[in-house]
């Protein structure tokens, strides 16, 4: 018998879309959040599903969401704040967790704190399930695989196109104001490496003659691609939203980096962002969401600079993407299909064959 999928945050952006992409799929899960009234409306729209109510704040009402063999996706962010229950209520229990952060700091824990404890459990823990940052751990599987043996370094970068500022959530504008931050990181010559974010700027070809710019990030291709090859010296991620503005964002970022090393201005900074920049204001709707499209490019080479392979998958929205990786990744764990324990990327997850035909299965493709 399946286990039972249990949706923490559903009553937000990204988890209602969730809860309708899980509903759409046939499965029927617990939706959980903090409030009562809107969880009876969507759980009743939804044909009448199981509701639980947990707050972050009370962290046993989070705990109380799981038991052992459930899955718990959990899109209740920023994760560096409010992340933490849910991945404990999950390594507690024996529950399979998946969640839906793009901030670098939250992966690194997962992989490098939580990972360990989950493969003692032995239950699964696929952080960034969304589009952050699947489609890059496809597209650089896809050029590794496709480079052959001699390719050790991949570059991947994100970009979004057709959209405006108005194409992103509140949550994720609250996620982005505080993990401009932190610290990020890269996998170099074999291991993890921190370095500041937007450290790097990169140009991409987009094909049909286009290309452009985007600044380095931290995120799980770093952890979960090395683990695919044993030739991987180099992953380089970078996320191209900020167009021509790139390296102003990376002078932004240095600025910020300097000035966070100042005692209390971090903390000082970290708290104007989350007081000017809030959570669960919605986002764009199905007709914005249907005018974007997501590109994503991974680059292999070789060890003197050649490259290899080069890959561009092209598809949805990141929101309508981000959904449908919840919902198809927790089907699948909560049908006993994951490859193994521990913190897993969604290559080594769900194996590259079986996410390559579920992409495709959502419009994201190679083009
Ligand atoms: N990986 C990706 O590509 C991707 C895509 C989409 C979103 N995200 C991330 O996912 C997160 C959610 O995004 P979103 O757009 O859905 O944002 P959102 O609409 O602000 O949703 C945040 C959710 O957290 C809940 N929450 C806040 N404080 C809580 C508390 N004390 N206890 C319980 N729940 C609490 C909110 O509850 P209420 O509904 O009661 O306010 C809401 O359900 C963000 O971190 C965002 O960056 C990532």
């Amino acid at each position: 018998m399946a286990s039972r999928i249990v949706l923490f945050g559903a009553t937000g952006y990204t988890g209602d879309l969730t809860a309708r992409e899980l509903v759409r799929r046939g499965a029927a899960p617990v939706l959980a959040a903090r409030n009562p009234a809107r969880l009876e409306r969507l759980a009743t729209e939804l044909g009448g599903l199981e509701t639980r109510v947990a707050d972050v704040s009370d962290p046993a009402s989070v705990r109380a969401l799981v038991a052992p063999g459930d899955v718990l996706i959990s899109t209740v962010g920023p994760f560096m704040r409010w992340g933490e229950p849910a991945l404990e209520a999950a390594l507690g229990a024996g529950a399979h967790y998946l969640d839906s952060t793009g901030e670098g700091p939250f992966i690194r824990h997962v992989f490098e704190d939580a990972g360990p404890r989950a493969e003692q459990a032995g239950v699964g823990l696929l952080t960034a399930m969304g589009y952050d940052y699947v489609p890059g751990n496809l597209a650089g599987a896809l050029a590794l695989r496709d480079a052959g043996e001699h390719a050790t370094r991949v570059d991947i970068a994100y970009f979004w196109e057709g959209g405006s500022a108005g194409g992103m959530s509140g949550g994720t504008q609250a996620s982005a104001a505080g993990v401009s931050l932190e610290p990020a990181y890269t996998w170099r010559t074999g291991k993890l490496v921190s370095e500041r974010g937007a450290r790097r700027v990169k140009r991409f070809d987009l094909g049909g003659g286009r290309s452009a710019q985007a600044v380095s990030i931290g995120s799980s291709e770093h952890f979960a691609l090395p683990r695919l090859g044993r030739n991987v010296w180099d992953v380089d991620v970078y996320l191209g939203w900020f167009g021509p503005a790139s390296r102003a964002m990376q002078a932004f970022a240095a600025g910020a980096d300097l000035a966070t090393r100042i005692p209390g201005v971090k903390a000082g900074m970290g708290a104007l962002a989350a007081k000017l920049v809030h959570g669960s204001t919605g986002g764009p709707d199905a007709a914005a969401r249907a005018g974007t499209r997501s590109v994503i490019v991974a680059q292999a080479s070789d060890a003197g600079g050649k490259q290899l392979c080069s890959v561009r998958l092209v598809g949805p929205n990141g929101y309508d993407l981000t959904a449908a990786f919840l919902a198809w990744g927790a089907e699948q764990a909560a049908a006993g299909k994951l490859k193994g324990s521990g913190a897993l990327g969604p290559v080594d997850g769900f194996g590259l064959d079986e996410l390559e035909a579920a992409a495709t299965g959502y419009g994201l493709v190679r083009a």
